[in-house]
């Protein structure tokens, strides 16, 4: 017997084998799973665990803290007569703590819904709510100190202050949010013991891109917000950000948002969205998000 007339006889039995059961059960057919094909009402041990994980994956995403809501944002810049669509009307909710990774070709968005949930760049319509609080439509002093209090950028060339030395530009960082965090142990945390003194011209791309996730996160913040955090780094180098990163969101519990146009590293990401032509073509939930280490591009 051929293997798809073999596949076909065993879905017909499980299918009659189901039917039965679901005839039995009290309920009654009224609930089919969603993944169940030969749908048995979720009742047969065969798709009991694929129903439990359902389930549970359900209850995952109720009891999940909203940090950042987007509502119906959009952004359309303005060019003298010309307006640039960006971003076409999107819903989206960040979650507290998890790795949100961002792919799509370039000019798709994703930095203006990286900006406009930054602060950085303000929306043409649409709500943006930071636990719960509008922030649309407030004054820029509020914007600011949402910005200052709340989140740290990460973005592709660093952008550190050149006649700056590292302990210098981390505790900028710092300072412009009012902190006064163990910078000893961060820069020890990041590998860069030692480098203290240095200027960013005589630290290479990998340790530039550490001092700059060190002055992110000497402002403490909820919200780490990263633009092709690697896109500048030899792959090594790049993996070794992508560890620290994972670092930040497992250990010290931070929200981790990552550009990047390496499709691999959506492995690592507790949920991936892609954008295209403005808008979320689709959004995947990873059930077991890898370690870096795993990632290879
Ligand atoms: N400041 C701006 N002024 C005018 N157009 C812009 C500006 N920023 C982005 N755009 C346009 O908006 C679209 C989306 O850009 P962007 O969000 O940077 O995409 P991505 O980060 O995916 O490459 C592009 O067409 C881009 O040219
Ligand atoms: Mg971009």
């Amino acid at each position: 017997m051929r293997r798809g007339n073999t596949v076909g006889l065993v879905g017909r039995i499980l299918d009659w084998f189901c039917g039965v059961l679901a005839s039995l059960t009290l309920l009654g057919g009224t609930f089919e799973s969603p993944f169940c094909y030969h749908k048995c009402v979720g009742v047969c041990p065969l798709c009991r665990p694929v129903l439990d994980r359902y389930r549970s994956e359900q209850e995952n995403t109720m009891s999940r803290e909203v940090l950042l809501q987007l509502l119906g944002v959009w952004k359309t810049y303005r060019m003298g007569e010309v307006e640039v669509p960006a971003m076409k009307p999107t819903d989206l909710e960040v979650y507290r703590g998890e790795i949100l990774v961002i792919l799509g070709p370039s000019g798709s968005g994703k930095s203006t819904l990286l900006n406009i949930m930054g602060g950085i760049d303000q929306p043409s319509g649409g709500q943006l709510l930071y636990e719960g609080k509008n922030l649309t439509g407030v004054s820029d002093n509020a914007l600011t100190a949402y910005r200052r209090h709340h989140v740290g950028f990460i973005f592709q060339f660093f952008d550190l202050i050149s006649n700056l030395t590292v302990s210098e530009n981390v505790a900028l960082g710092a300072e412009i949010a009012g902190r006064r965090p163990a910078f000893g142990a961060i820069l020890d945390g990041l590998g860069l013991g030692g480098k203290e003194e240095s200027f960013p011209a005589q630290l290479s791309g990998g340790e530039q891109q550490r001092v700059a996730i060190a002055r992110a996160l000497a402002k403490e913040p909820d919200l780490l917000l990263c633009d092709e955090p690697t896109g500048s780094l030899d792959y090594r180098t790049g993996i070794r950000v992508l560890h620290l990163l994972h670092m930040v969101s497992r250990e010290m519990g931070k929200t981790v948002v990552i550009i990047t146009h390496n499709t691999p590293i959506g492995a690592m990401a507790d949920r991936v969205i892609t954008m295209r032509d403005g808008f979320i073509d689709c959004m995947v939930a990873n059930e077991k998000p890898v370690d870096p280490s795993l990632i290879s591009w």
